[in-house]
């Protein structure tokens, strides 16, 4: 079956169970894990019946598990050099009445289109820089421009799921975003930022306010000369009289702006925190080399080869009032680190807690170059940094008497630091909570204010986890949830209706199995003691996502409404 096949096949009318094997999809079989042949196969949308393999899901629980990630490595002849880099595929669990249904789809990008049509990549993603043939693309406009600086990026949005008011995105970290329909995983209108907010990046991890608002982050690259870091706010809502065209976008508001330490070289960053006043943003000194992006189409080099770690430099930590949206003009600073996710933020008697999962290097990214993910990789790659949870703690009286070299932190529950330098800015020293957890999750309704659990994957030295852990970060106790040839995605809290306890609610977390013998399926954990309430078989070749969330039933659209969705396109 030729790959550009796959698209006629993948009809929602398609049901049942397909036969795939890599020899019948033109993938090449250089690959001798199972698993990882998994990422290579064209997996056709269908909706297959899950099977209650046992327990009993809680009939509260109906809605869909909606996630996101890299489906798709080789595209007739050509292969992306990068995990990161593969075609989005789509793929949800929705429950209801008790059973389970699995649906996945390739996320229809003009990126997957344009490969598909040329059976070959055609675009560039981030680890893999293509030379197409720039007359016979959409992309020909982009690389018409001499210096291709600031490149038409792909619409391969494959890192997570955004929800604004009720339309759902998929998106990357870039200018584009794809929005879907959650329940036929459709794609649908392709939105740029650029026509809202002067960003060439952004965040795949937003917040959301009490109201529903998206808080996001954006790098303007090009602005006049201005390198900067720009806030945004997306309102859930827009005004009644504007109802009917839903253009939530039009009233995106830039919240505040923050220059860039360094013109030529932005911070590199995939996410941020937020507290019930501050926004957080970590400035690391894992950076982008603009000149460098300038000349890497010519140079045949990918994108990603212009990030650098300077490990001799400085992390700034840039607190943001969100009440007076400007930045407060005390300077935090703390040692060079990598990081990627935030787990929580919040206040307590004058000081802003930060908790994020942080690395010593960059090795994490260079771990996930397909050549390293051969049959060997789980006894020849090893990642050189082990995930840290570090507890930041940043003091907001800061004393213009107090003492150079005093710590200002004044909570005796953390071992974090926070020492006033001569300069007056403060030097701060964080408490490791902590180690080998990655993807964190919290219970959402305790974002940005004091928490105690973090659900996440423990990753130690390898690039897949093999447990799911809930981490009690007042008695640092930890419970786990592991089994043979399992390999577990990011676990999804859904809190129980009226909850009343932060971990009063259910895990979920798809699981891919490196056992051919063993089909892949959907874990459902109780949260509070991390005991399996079910688990769901589905007989499809599940393959290692990224993000997503968890969709109540009462926040997805009617069909009818879903229909407009199509009709407005
Ligand atoms: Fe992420």
């Amino acid at each position: 079956m030729p790959a550009v096949d796959v698209g006629e096949m993948s009809g929602e009318n398609a049901s049942g169970t397909w036969s795939y094997s890599l020899e019948n999809s033109q993938q090449p079989s250089d690959s001798d894990h199972e698993s990882l042949r998994q990422h290579n196969i064209l997996l056709p949308a269908h909706l297959q019946n899950g099977q209650i393999l046992k327990g009993e899901i809680p009939s509260w629980m109906e809605g869909i598990l909606l996630r996101n990630g890299p489906g798709m490595h080789t595209i007739g002849e050509s292969r992306y050099n990068h995990w990161f880099d593969g075609m989005a595929l789509l793929h949800s669990f929705t429950i209801k009445n008790g059973e389970v249904f699995y649906r996945s789809k390739y996320l229809r990008s003009d990126t997957y289109n344009c490969n598909i049509e040329a059976n070959r990549i055609v675009v560039s993603e981030f680890g893999t820089m293509a030379y197409p043939d720039p007359c016979k693309n959409i992309f020909s406009k982009a690389f018409c421009y001499l210096s291709h600086t600031i490149p038409e990026f792909t619409d391969n949005c494959l890192i997570n799921i955004m929800k604004n008011g009720d339309d759902f995105y998929a998106t990357s970290e870039v200018n584009f975003i794809r929005k879907i329909n959650p329940q036929t995983l459709e794609t649908l209108e392709k939105v740029d930022y650029t026509k809202y907010v002067a960003i060439n990046l952004a965040t795949s991890h937003p917040h959301y306010d009490s109201a529903g608002n998206v808080l996001n982050m954006g790098t303007s690259i090009v602005d006049k000369g201005k390198t900067k870091y720009v806030i945004f706010k997306i309102p859930s809502t827009v005004p009644v009289s504007e109802k009917k065209k839903k253009k939530r976008l039009k009233h995106l508001e830039v919240m505040c702006t923050i220059p860039s330490r360094s013109l030529l070289h932005p911070s590199y960053y995939h996410s941020f925190g937020m507290s019930e006043n501050y926004i957080i943003f970590v400035e690391q000194p894992f950076k982008l080399d603009i000149l460098k992006m300038a000349t890497a189409y010519i140079r045949g080099v990918n994108w990603a080869s212009c990030l650098t770690f300077h490990k001799d430099d400085k992390t700034w930590i840039h607190l943001i009032d969100r009440r007076t949206k400007k930045v407060i003009s005390t300077k935090y600073y703390a040692d060079a680190m990598v990081l990627f996710h935030h787990v929580n933020a919040y206040e307590e008697d004058d000081h802003v807690i930060v908790d994020i999962i942080s690395y010593t290097d960059n090795s994490l990214y260079h771990m996930f170059y397909l050549k390293n993910l051969d049959s060997q990789f789980e006894s020849s790659v090893k990642l050189t940094s082990n995930p840290s949870c570090k507890r930041f703690v940043l003091p907001l009286q800061c004393d213009q008497d107090s003492e150079i070299g005093s710590n200002l932190v004044q909570l005796p529950s953390t071992t974090a630091t926070a020492l006033k330098e001569k300069d007056g800015s403060i030097y701060c020293q964080p408490e490791t909570l902590c180690q080998g957890i990655e993807l964190p999750r919290i219970n959402y309704d305790y974002n940005g204010k004091k928490y105690r659990y973090i659900f996440a994957t423990e990753v130690k030295w390898l690039p897949v986890p093999t447990q799911i852990v809930k981490f009690d970060i007042l008695t640092k106790q930890r419970l786990q949830w592991e089994e043979e040839h399992c390999w577990p995605a990011e676990p999804v809290f859904v809190p129980s209706p009226n909850a009343k306890e932060e971990d009063e609610g259910i895990i979920l977390s798809t699981i891919v199995t490196s056992d051919s013998q063993k089909l892949p399926f959907l874990l459902i954990l109780d949260a509070k003691t991390f005991k399996e309430i079910a688990r769901a078989t589905v007989d499809v070749k599940l393959h290692l996502d990224l993000h997503g969330s968890f969709i109540p039933q009462k926040d997805l659209k009617t069909e009818h409404e879903g229909d407009l969705d199509r009709e407005q396109e």
